[in-house]
């Protein structure tokens, strides 16, 4: 994203801010179309370019929108899926289906039937329970479906509790001990409605240090080469995950090649002494991709001093647009958009319009002296906000705007109040 300031206004991608707001309202998502296509072709440059049989499986969770996954498929790159929901969206946004996978961890029988229906290219199957309901989905319909399966490395990344993922106290994955793994894969590998290929594993997110990945990576190893001893089965697949770590404020973003280098360094020598062809290799990053692509746009409303505490400046959105800083007490940068370049003198907690104590979206920042009226920018917001957002207090979900080279095109529309309630039966 190119951030200039022309006449104190910030500028993104050569479109001014204030006219975007002017011209769209606030809230407003806006994301920079070059940046998330460079960030696309860095994970091709450092990754399905240099290594053969891999692919990048963008995780839509971080951002799903029909106008996204274009640019994936434009761009040539899978995508991940955790819901029927983000199936459709996939399928209405014109993603072959046979480059979607299909990941979590309590797939609904109606989920599975509809990504069975699609032919979605990849089931990555979280329990045994799971991998009999699609073997009879797939009985069903004469159909077989292309398994992993997703295992709980039992170790621990260095991110929030709620963002840890690997841990053996886990909801997600199939644990590793050998009375149960081991039948399972026998059982995956004997359906005749499954094609079993190999496990998955993803260990957490927003991590700066490739410790725990490649500590999963050799428990995951490890399973292979059991798996090889015991029944004679070559993996097909594996699938790394996501997780790699955004600038928020002032966290270090690593190149993804600091991750995946020294995995496929390891993978490749694994294969090669066991004298076997190296299986594909999957990544899931989500993040990664989108976050420092978007901002939000807000509208200074009311601003309230609290003598010798604190000085409250609330916006027009909040926790209904970015639920991060209530939820993982996230940490944000922004700035008073149409005041640029003035001096940041004066430090302000700035808060959303929710009625929750907790909906503030940055404590304690210094900003140029606020105003109501004002355009505050809050950066970093591409990756969980959009796709997390809620009707909270009835606000309306915030339009999404893309921008590219001084033009805009709005992708999603702004929620409407008769949009909310477009279900209700008076
Ligand atoms: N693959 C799987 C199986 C995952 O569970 C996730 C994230 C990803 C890939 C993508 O991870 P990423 O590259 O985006 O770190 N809502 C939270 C984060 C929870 C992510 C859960 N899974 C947030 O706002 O930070």
């Amino acid at each position: 994203m190119i951030k200039e300031v022309k006449n104190n206004v910030l500028y993104v991608d050569g479109c001014s801010t204030v006219d975007l707001a002017k011209k769209y309202g606030t809230p407003l998502y806006v994301y920079s179309e070059n940046e998330l296509i460079s960030r696309l072709e860095e994970l091709k440059r450092d990754f399905t370019s240099k290594y053969e049989n891999t692919r990048v499986a963008y995780a839509s969770k971080a951002f799903c929108t029909a106008a996204m996954l274009k640019l994936c498929m434009e761009q040539g790159i899978c995508t991940d899926v955790v819901s029927g929901g983000e199936i459709y969206t996939a399928m209405k946004a014109g993603f072959p289906p046979e480059r979607v996978e299909f990941n979590g961890n309590n797939k609904q029988p109606s989920e599975l039937e509809l990504a069975v229906d699609y032919g979605v290219g990849r089931f990555i199957v979280d329990s045994l329970q799971e991998l009999s309901l699609l073997e009879s989905i797939c009985a069903a319909r004469g159909k077989t479906a292309n398994v992993l399966f997703r295992i709980t490395p039992g170790v621990r990344s260095d991110s929030h509790d709620y963002m840890v993922t690997g841990k053996k106290d886990s909801k997600f994955g199939i644990p590793l001990d050998e009375d149960v793994i081991y039948p399972q894969v026998k059982q995956a590998i004997e359906a005749p409605h499954i094609n079993f290929m190999g496990f998955h594993f993803h260990v957490g997110s927003q991590l700066f240090d490739n410790t725990s990945h490649l500590q999963a990576l050799d428990i995951m190893l490890d399973v292979v080469k059991n798996v090889k001893e015991r029944f004679g089965f070559d993996v097909t697949e594996l699938n790394l995950g996501g997780g790699f770590g955004v600038t928020y404020t002032t966290e270090e973003r690593k190149p993804a090649s600091y991750f995946l280098q020294p995995m496929m360094a390891r993978i490749e020598a694994f294969f090669e002494e066991m004298g076997v062809k190296r299986p594909a290799v999957v990544i899931e990053p989500g993040r990664s991709v989108v976050a420092e692509a978007g901002m939000t746009l807000y509208t200074v409303g009311s601003i309230k001093e609290i003598r010798d505490v604190r000085k409250y400046v609330s916006v027009d959105g909040g926790m209904t647009d970015n639920i991060r800083p209530a939820l993982y007490q996230a940490v944000y940068d922004g700035v008073v958009a149409n005041k640029a370049d003035e001096p940041k003198e004066e430090v302000v907690t700035v808060c959303g319009k929710c009625c929750e104590s907790g909906d503030i979206l940055i404590r304690d920042i210094a900003v140029a002296r606020p105003e109501s009226g004002d355009l505050f920018a809050v950066f970093s917001t591409g990756a969980y906000g959009f796709s997390m957002a809620s009707n909270y207090n009835r606000n309306p979900i915030p339009a999404v705007v893309f921008v590219r080279d001084g033009k805009d095109r709005l992708v999603v529309k702004r929620q409407t109040y008769e949009d909310m309630m477009r279900n209700e039966i008076l």
